[in-house]
């Protein structure tokens, strides 16, 4: 009879834990799943964190995506700034310089339609929307020839629109350097 009473006794102990764990792992999942509609309503809801517009029929004629803007600069810190603008069909600067081992930011935009491009053997892949500049960071670890194809269809010239980059050690970059711009156009 003790023996019976306490298999029962067992049996619910069992039981209020089963239950206390059913609750714990639904409260986790309520959690998630909660968090998850939160962060997609969340960024759904506004553009990238700080994006930056500009206005693609005025590029031309004043701000940062002016001609004689564009190309490779040395900033104070070290670091080297690339300004590119993809345009139908064709990129500027068509070979695009920077120095190995510098922390390079690549801003770029577009003066017509979506374009995008990469870099061979690199991390670098972007879209250049007109009216926004994109931004993006990366580093070059070894000198060396890449090409910087368009990889979004922009028209019938799309499969033109390629450029080079060109990375070379740092005191040749800035040798390079002219009324503070560097590219390897020829
Ligand atoms: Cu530009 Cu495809």
């Amino acid at each position: 009879m003790a023996e019976l009473h306490n298999d029962a006794h067992g049996a619910t102990v069992a039981e209020r834990a089963e239950a206390r764990w059913v609750w714990i792992v639904g409260a986790i999942i309520v959690f998630l799943t909660g968090m998850l509609v939160y962060m997609s309503l969340h960024w759904a809801a506004m553009p990238p964190t700080r994006m930056e517009t500009i206005d693609p029929g005025t590029l031309h004629l004043s701000g940062e995506f002016v001609e004689a803007n564009l190309g490779s600069a040395r900033e104070a810190d070290g670091s080297v700034t690339v300004r590119l603008l993809g345009s139908q069909y064709a990129f500027t600067p068509q070979c695009v310089l920077v120095p190995r081992d510098t922390p390079v930011q690549i801003r770029g935009t577009s003066s017509d339609v979506v374009h995008g491009f990469s870099i061979s053997n690199t991390n670098v892949n972007v879209m250049l929307a007109p009216g926004y500049i994109s931004n993006f960071r990366t580093r070059f670890e070894k000198t060396g020839e890449h090409v910087m194809p368009c990889h979004e269809f922009c028209g019938i010239g799309h499969a033109a629109m390629w450029a080079h980059v060109k990375v070379v050690e740092p005191a040749e970059f800035d040798l390079a350097i002219k009324n503070g711009r560097a590219s390897c156009v020829q």
